[in-house]
């Protein structure tokens, strides 16, 4: 196991580091000889796929909040409607279905019962099913009408890492693949953003290297009790993520808000010293949520919060604000997720390994959950 590790003391930590390769895998080799996008295995004509109404995602844990960016993505690129939900969830209500709506099952494992149970139960309703799944052969896939593996690798870790960045690029192909089939604007565009794509894992390269800051960060709030994650956009699904990692890892009270949501409750939580991650969109964002975001951290600081700021390099506004300012390379907004997460995940792996506790294995955590 040892060897398995590369060098690394834990599988987590050698699995942070291949993301640069899970994405760029995840990219390779989607465009076929007339350079079209194509999933993997498509057992559902493309007339269906263009007769789609509406788009589902189920899923659960962090594969549940790579579904989450999707949406952003989704209905940006091919304006079909996205819900996404968690499996269980879906699975016990009456959802609104039909031959018509293609649901999206997202799994690292292909084998989590809950997402197993929606997908059979989107099938009855007949729905068309799409799995996005890491696992070669697994019963997600199997019984789905099309598939989009992700080429992340086997994942040890229980906690995920480089499983949902890969979910998120095959997000990304995914969205840009309908688009292109139904011949929306962004279709015609879709080989502009695969190549930002293609820039992407060498940006998580650059980035991984200078994590130094954020492992004594982790080290010096060990003894944190709570710790809050703030992100408006695609950047509130990583928030939630953060949030997600910290406690499955460090068993660390954390929670993910929407920026947005703030002054609706979230910010009686603010007292002096209270650590929050705040996830600065683009300044390129739409809709200049980016300075709505500046202004968050702003209205924290001023109650006491310590602001642990991920913004992009350059983005000069979110200086005054921010006792900590950890920087990651720009990219286009909805691309951000693949960028952001990064130091959330380092930060949580170094503050489990500063409590002594077991990175690879918490405690109560299963890698893959079969049962219900
Ligand atoms: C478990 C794991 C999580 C994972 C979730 C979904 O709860 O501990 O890390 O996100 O299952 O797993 P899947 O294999 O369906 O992606």
């Amino acid at each position: 196991a040892e060897a398995e590790k590369g060098g690394y003391a834990t599988f987590m930590e050698k699995e942070i580091n291949d993301q640069p390769h899970a994405v760029a895998d995840t990219l390779l080799g989607r465009t076929d000889s007339e350079g079209r996008l194509a999933l993997d295995e498509l057992h559902i004509s493309e007339d269906e796929l263009r007769a789609v109404t509406k788009i589902v995602i189920v899923a659960c844990g962090t594969a549940a909040y790579a579904g989450m960016v999707a949406k952003y993505a989704i209905e940006h690129w091919t304006r079909i409607p996205v819900e996404v939900e968690l499996a269980h969830e879906f699975r016990y209500r009456d959802p609104v279905i039909d031959e018509h709506t293609l649901v999206v099952s997202i799994s690292q494992s292909g084998e989590t019962m809950d997402t197993l149970m929606a997908v059979r139960h989107a099938k009855e309703l007949g729905a068309r099913t799409v799995s996005i799944c890491n696992t070669h052969g697994s019963t997600i896939p199997r019984e789905s009408d099309a598939v989009l593996y992700t080429h992340a690798g086997p994942e040890i870790a229980v906690a995920s890492t480089k499983a949902f960045l890969a979910q998120i690029t095959a997000s990304y192909i995914l969205g840009l693949y309908l688009a292109s089939l139904r011949g929306t604007a962004y279709g015609e565009d879709a080989a502009q953003v695969m190549a930002e794509l293609a820039t992407v894992p060498g940006k998580i390269e650059e980035l991984l290297t200078r994590m130094d800051r954020v492992k004594e960060i982790a080290y010096y709030m060990a003894d944190s009790r709570s710790v809050l994650f703030l992100g408006r956009h695609v950047g509130y699904p990583v928030a939630m993520e953060g949030a997600l990692k910290l406690k499955e890892l460090a068993y660390i009270h954390a929670e993910g808000f929407a920026a947005g949501e703030l002054k609706h409750g979230p910010i009686a939580l603010i007292e002096p010293g209270q650590p929050v991650f705040v996830i600065v969109p683009s300044p390129g964002v739409e809709h200049g949520l980016h300075d709505k975001v500046v202004s968050n951290i702003q209205e924290i600081r001023a109650r006491g919060a310590r602001t642990l700021v991920i913004a992009e390099e350059g983005d000069e506004d979110v200086v005054p604000f921010a006792d900590e300012v950890i920087r990651v390379p720009h990219t286009s907004p909805l691309l951000a997720p693949l960028l952001t997460v990064v130091p959330l995940q380092v930060f949580a792996l170094h503050l489990s390994t500063a409590k002594g506790l077991d990175v690879d294995q918490p405690r109560n955590l299963a890698k893959s959950v079969t049962v219900e």
